[in-house]
């Protein structure tokens, strides 16, 4: 269903209220996501962006039941991602010789999907296209954010910047914009997508922002390729972006763990008990990694000043879970943080030392040798992991 944005600007995306990952399965998207494509409809008829392959039929119905098809007389794909790129094989096959305006890593990436030479004219950073009516559309490099290609594209005159990925959420919900919906879960899933997507591009988010701020553009309205736009208070996300993209953290530590008996359980709770007693202000939290999505425990570490990692030992290493942590939290390049470890063992008891070497590698300071115990924890044994807590409060 066609969706007004602002004058002659229609959203024309889907909304998949039953998608539960993201990448694969990367990434929980527990509030489903959408994919929003755009129809301007001025003395040119640009379509910007498609949707995810899954719909391609279904959106290129719905489009030509709002505009002729062969009186579209560009497209642009700002980020050549399956997500926003899908449907337009199918679309093509309609339209084949429609010029595509979109970056020159947009073509490799378009061209390495679906195999097609479509008519493609790349545009550089600060390009415009005149679409009529004293509109312009102007192109802004995005790269990393999210792929090498990504552009953004800001249209004078309605003053729209369509961002693409940035800023955006894997949210779906039936309404375009911030002022529409609940502020708690649009924050949530604005910070959730930033911290798994473009974490791990903050040096370059941080450039971005300060390189869009300089060009002054008179935004008015942000639109996204997944989720809500932004059209109350628009500078709050970009905002929100240099704040996330500086080392950021919030007072806060995390402690985190898988277990096969219960006594690295035992030692988290006794660690966490340790670092209120040290600091009444600070807010814990304990995971059992088992339990949950990477994608959400990486929220937290990244709201965290401090994450506790704790493994049994198992086949002279660590959980499985342990394991994919450590990597995930690598693959985030998040800064200025600290770790420390912990875990019971019963013969040769290697978790502990392995675990500060992961979390040094993922780029964390780490805290002390960290807290080993063997066998399951006797009331000595939580006393020191209470005083590990302590240790790790004061640092
Ligand atoms: Fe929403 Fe990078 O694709």
């Amino acid at each position: 269903m066609k969706k007004l944005v602002k004058n002659n600007v229609y959203w024309l995306g889907k909304v998949d209220w039953g998608v539960k990952g993201f990448h694969g399965d990367e990434f929980a998207t527990h509030r489903g996501s959408s994919y929003n494509s755009y129809l301007i409809q001025e003395e040119k008829t640009v379509l910007v962006d498609t949707v995810s392959a899954s719909f391609a039929k279904e959106f290129v119905e719905n489009l030509s039941n709002e505009v002729e098809l062969n009186k579209i007389d560009c497209i642009l794909v700002l980020h050549g991602e399956g997500d926003h790129s899908g449907a337009l094989p199918e679309l093509m096959k309609h339209i084949p010789d429609t010029p595509i305006y979109c970056s020159a890593n947009a073509v490799k990436s378009l061209k390495g999907q679906y195999h097609q030479d479509w008519n493609f004219n790349v545009v550089k950073n600060g390009d415009k296209l005149d679409i009529g009516n004293g509109k312009e559309l102007m192109f802004i490099e995005m790269a990393m954010l999210h792929w090498p290609d990504s552009l953004a594209a800001f249209m004078t005159g309605d003053n729209i910047l369509f961002s693409n990925d940035a800023f955006g959420q894997h949210y779906a919900t039936g309404k375009l914009f911030n002022d529409q919906v609940d502020q708690c879960e649009l924050m949530q899933e604005a910070m959730k997508y930033y911290a798994n997507i473009l974490a791990p591009f903050s040096m370059l988010v941080k450039r971005k922002i300060a390189e869009l701020t300089a060009l002054n553009l008179p935004i008015e309205m942000i639109v996204t390729s997944h989720g809500t736009g932004w059209r109350e208070n628009p500078q709050q996300i970009i905002d929100k972006y240099d704040e996330w993209a500086n080392n950021y953290q919030e007072n806060q530590i995390t402690i985190v763990y898988d277990t096969m008996y219960n006594g690295t359980k035992e030692l988290a709770e006794a660690i966490a008990e340790g670092i209120e007693l040290e600091d009444q202000d600070v807010l814990v939290k304990v995971i059992h990694l088992a339990k949950h999505d990477l994608s959400d425990v990486i929220v937290e570490v990244f709201k965290s000043k401090a994450v506790a990692v704790g493994s049994p030992t198992i086949l002279n290493d660590v959980m499985n879970s342990v394991a994919a942590f450590a990597h995930y939290t690598k693959l985030m390049k998040l800064k200025n943080k600290k770790a420390a470890a912990f875990g019971c063992y019963g013969w040769s008891g290697e978790a502990v030392k392995l675990l500060n070497q992961r979390m040094k590698d993922a780029g964390f300071d780490v805290i002390g040798e960290g807290c080993r115990i063997s066998w399951a924890p006797d009331e000595d044994a939580k006393k020191s992991a209470v005083e590990f807590g302590r240790t790790i409060a004061k640092a």
